[in-house]
């Protein structure tokens, strides 16, 4: 049997959400093919070992539970193992494969998936380099525009321009990208640090709350669209799932209307033309595979209201994983259960090493 060491938790503003995430798919990995651990990293980013439920993890209190030891994860290639601090010693535990439950900063964007490479060790979803260019929406969109994919209007600044250049940059985005606006950190997710901006007045504001959480943020055109996204699976051959579309009981998809009020619907198919759709499952696999990724991401876009238009916003490789979530529910519209996914998720890593 395989052993799957899953990761949860993180020092990322995602950290509940990963542990919603993770719980799921703890609980539902085929225990007839896989042996599980689970190596909890807290938010302020110590790891352990956790041997106890998932009850545990749901009331976070995992990692004050008698069931955590002190753990990490060897960066010695021989070693390929969980290295435990048990007090009667240093135990190492063979590992087979890693399937980060991470959501965000430190998970999501390329910084532990270095330490799986040093390790050795197969991992589920996108490298390194694929990972941290599409976390970082300024590198993201900059590729975009490369490709040639349609995409909102953008500008970006870092904290030091803009503490020389704050009123040249406001005029910027006024004249170039009007109102409203969205303004949000690079590096970021959740929502969190993002604010819609319908006056000047209120840019400034704005980019003092994004830059609470990274150095660099963008402003980005808003575009009136229905929000739509699709799951891609898959190394070199990925396959798009079908379009789903997220309806926010926000005034847009914050924080509270993806996680907290509950009242956000997620409707599949999308309520968008056969058009519309086939143009939005091309384009995902197109920025799959142009931006590097392997195993999963989910990939977002507004469908114009007025004219059915397709605009990319943005690339998620790891997306929100729990067993309601869009992108195990686009994959089980194609007959894909959310077991079955986590196995095929998992072979992917172990066929790409
Ligand atoms: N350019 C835009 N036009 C309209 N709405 C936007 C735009 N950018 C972001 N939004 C709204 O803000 C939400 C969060 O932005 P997003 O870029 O997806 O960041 P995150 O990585 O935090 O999910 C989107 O789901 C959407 O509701
Ligand atoms: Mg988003």
């Amino acid at each position: 049997m395989k052993i799957v060491l899953v990761i949860f938790g993180g020092k990322s503003t995602e950290y509940e959400v990963s542990l919603a995430s993770a719980i799921s798919v703890i609980n539902n990995i085929p225990k007839d093919i896989y042996q599980v651990l689970t190596l909890g990293i807290t938010k302020d980013g110590s790891w352990f070992l956790f041997e106890g439920k998932t009850e545990e993890i749901e009331s976070d209190t995992w990692h004050t539970s008698i069931s955590a030891t002190p753990a990490v994860i060897s960066p010695d290639a021989k070693e390929k193992a969980l290295l435990v601090f048990r007090e009667s010693g240093v135990e190492r535990v063979a590992v087979d494969v890693v399937f980060p439950v991470l959501h965000g900063k430190n998970g999501e964007d390329g910084v532990i998936q270095g330490l799986f490479e040093l390790a050795c060790l197969p991992y589920v979803g996108c490298d390194l380099i694929s990972s941290a260019v599409c976390m970082d929406k300024v590198f993201t969109n900059t590729l975009a525009d490369a490709l040639r994919v349609r995409q909102a209007k953008w500008l970006a600044i870092k904290k030091f321009d803009y503490a020389q250049s704050a009123g040249e940059f406001e005029t910027q985005v006024t004249s170039y990208l009007g109102f409203p606006c969205f303004v949000k950190p690079a590096n970021a997710g959740s929502s969190v640090g993002i604010s819609k901006v319908k006056t000047p007045d209120a840019l400034a504001q704005a980019m003092a709350d994004a830059f609470v959480h990274d150095h660099k943020v963008l402003v980005e055109e808003g575009i009136n669209g229905y929000e739509v996204e699709c799951a891609v699976l898959g190394n070199d051959d990925p396959l798009p799932s079908v379009v789903g579309q997220v309806i926010p009981s926000n005034e847009f998809y914050d924080y509270s209307a993806k996680y907290i009020d509950n009242a956000s619907e997620l409707i599949i198919p999308a309520r968008i033309s056969p058009e519309s759709m086939e143009a939005v499952r091309a384009c995902s696999v197109k920025i799959f595979k142009a931006l590097g990724c392997s195993g999963l991401s989910r990939v977002d876009f507004f469908v114009e209201k007025t004219t059915g238009e397709v605009y990319f916003n943005e690339i998620n490789t790891l997306p929100g994983f729990t067993s309601i979530s869009m992108y195990p529910k686009l994959f089980a519209e194609l007959g894909i259960s959310y077991p079955e996914l986590l196995d095929r998720l998992i072979r992917l890593a172990l066929e790409k090493q």
